[in-house]
């Protein structure tokens, strides 16, 4: 492939990767692993550093603009011998380079970048790699979550009353899993997890007690590409009861990795007719009850050090705020089983409807002295024993 050829690729590839991803609008690009390697150690061997910047400037100025390469670091096609890395990130790394006053300095970043490019950190729970963490500004670090809308896109339709942002388990499933775990949603509702876990290359089963429910989200799951081969599976059962073990062991799993709970926030919406629908509690006592069921159902099927993620809001009742979130992180605590690790607030986007109440609502608050609801929790607890 001549170099023009290979040059207009890269550009496409650029716009793919803007276009297609809804995470990130940040180009990526291919590199000539060897070739800057070499490059790196050329540049640790100068002895001056007015001579070392301008070399890093060059450098630079051939990232930004990729048909000047004279240096044979990109316009190259993807290959055992390339990394596809993010521009931004590595023009960030050279500035920084540039911007050091001692030649001491200057040497450290240097290492710092060849260790990036030729070393691997991941931990046991995701595969996220440290030594490259700058790159990763997609993932969320703060426990205040604000997303302005939800991510449409694919088999993302949006069109269950109760669902949560596909935002959500893809952020949850960046942090605490690994490509080929195993995700579990007992309250897998339109199966918005499931659809994230084919994105992103992990396994997946969720249970729905509403068949109705179950039988769309089977189908639009299979709207999504599967480009990973992963499984996902929806099952028609009640979380509180569902032998789990069983469900795990017919599919030759041991353990899942995460598990995602995404429960009625008690009455808020009623989802289905069924007594054991959790919706249909008849107090909010009897609420906790149904859902500490479910708790001791997932308990024993999650491995040991992994996470447990529940998502909930709280509600109003008769004008009196009923904590929902803080009485199911208590259900979790009260197990001894598990650490909580975060409490994430996460806003509510304002949908069109939501809009046009706004001032009704706002009447409302002033009136009855209370406040909007604006944010629900995504609690984050890390399993310990059991
Ligand atoms: C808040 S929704 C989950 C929505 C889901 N996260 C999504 O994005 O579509 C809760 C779901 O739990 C289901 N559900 C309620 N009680 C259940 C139970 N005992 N077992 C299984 N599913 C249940 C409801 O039918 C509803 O679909």
């Amino acid at each position: 492939m001549d170099k023009k050829t290979a040059l207009q690729r890269q550009k496409t590839l650029f716009n793919i990767f803007n276009e297609n991803t809804t995470q990130t609008k940040d180009q990526i690009i291919i590199i000539n692993k060897s070739r800057l390697l070499e490059i790196l150690d050329d540049l640790f061997k100068i002895q001056n550093i007015k001579d070392l910047k301008i070399k890093l400037k060059k450098i630079r100025y051939i990232l930004t603009y990729p048909d000047e390469d004279n240096l044979g670091i990109l316009n190259i096609d993807k290959n055992g011998d390339t990394i596809e890395i993010k521009r931004d990130y590595l023009i960030n790394e050279f500035v920084q380079i540039e911007k050091t006053l001692t030649l001491e300095r200057a040497r450290y970043y240097l290492k710092r970048l060849k260790k990036a490019l030729t070393e691997i950190k991941t931990n046991k729970i995701n595969d996220i790699n440290l030594n490259r963490w700058k790159e990763y500004d997609e993932i969320i670090t703060d426990s205040l979550w604000i997303f302005d809308k939800r991510d449409t896109s694919g088999a993302h339709l949006a069109w269950y009353w109760g669902n949560f942002i596909p935002q959500i388990p893809h952020q949850l499933m960046l942090r605490y899993t690994k490509k080929g775990d195993w995700v579990l949603d007992p309250f897998v509702g339109s199966g918005t997890t499931l659809i994230e876990c084919r994105r992103l290359g992990r396994n997946g089963i969720g249970i729905e007690i509403n068949p109705d429910v179950a039988e769309r989200a089977k189908h639009l799951i299979e709207r999504e590409p599967n480009r990973f081969d992963v499984i996902t599976d929806i099952i028609v059962g009640d979380s509180t009861q569902i032998d789990l073990k069983k469900v795990l062991y017919e599919r030759n799993i041991k353990k899942v990795q995460l598990v995602i709970m995404h429960p009625p926030y008690h009455d808020i919406i009623k989802f289905s007719d069924n007594p054991n629908d959790l919706s249909n509690a008849p107090t909010t006592e009897k609420f906790l009850e149904m859902f500490g069921k479910v708790l001791d159902n997932i308990i024993p099927v999650l491995e040991e050090g992994r996470y447990l993620a529940i998502v909930i809001g709280d509600k109003y009742s008769k004008g009196e705020w009923i904590p929902l979130g803080f009485y199911v992180m208590n259900e979790v605590l009260k197990r001894k089983k598990f650490i909580l690790k975060s409490i994430i607030v996460k806003n509510f986007e304002e949908t069109r409807a939501k809009r046009n109440q706004k001032e009704l609502w706002r009447y409302r608050a002033l009136v009855g002295g209370f406040y909007v609801f604006k944010h629900e929790y995504i609690l984050l607890f890390r399993k310990i024993r059991g």
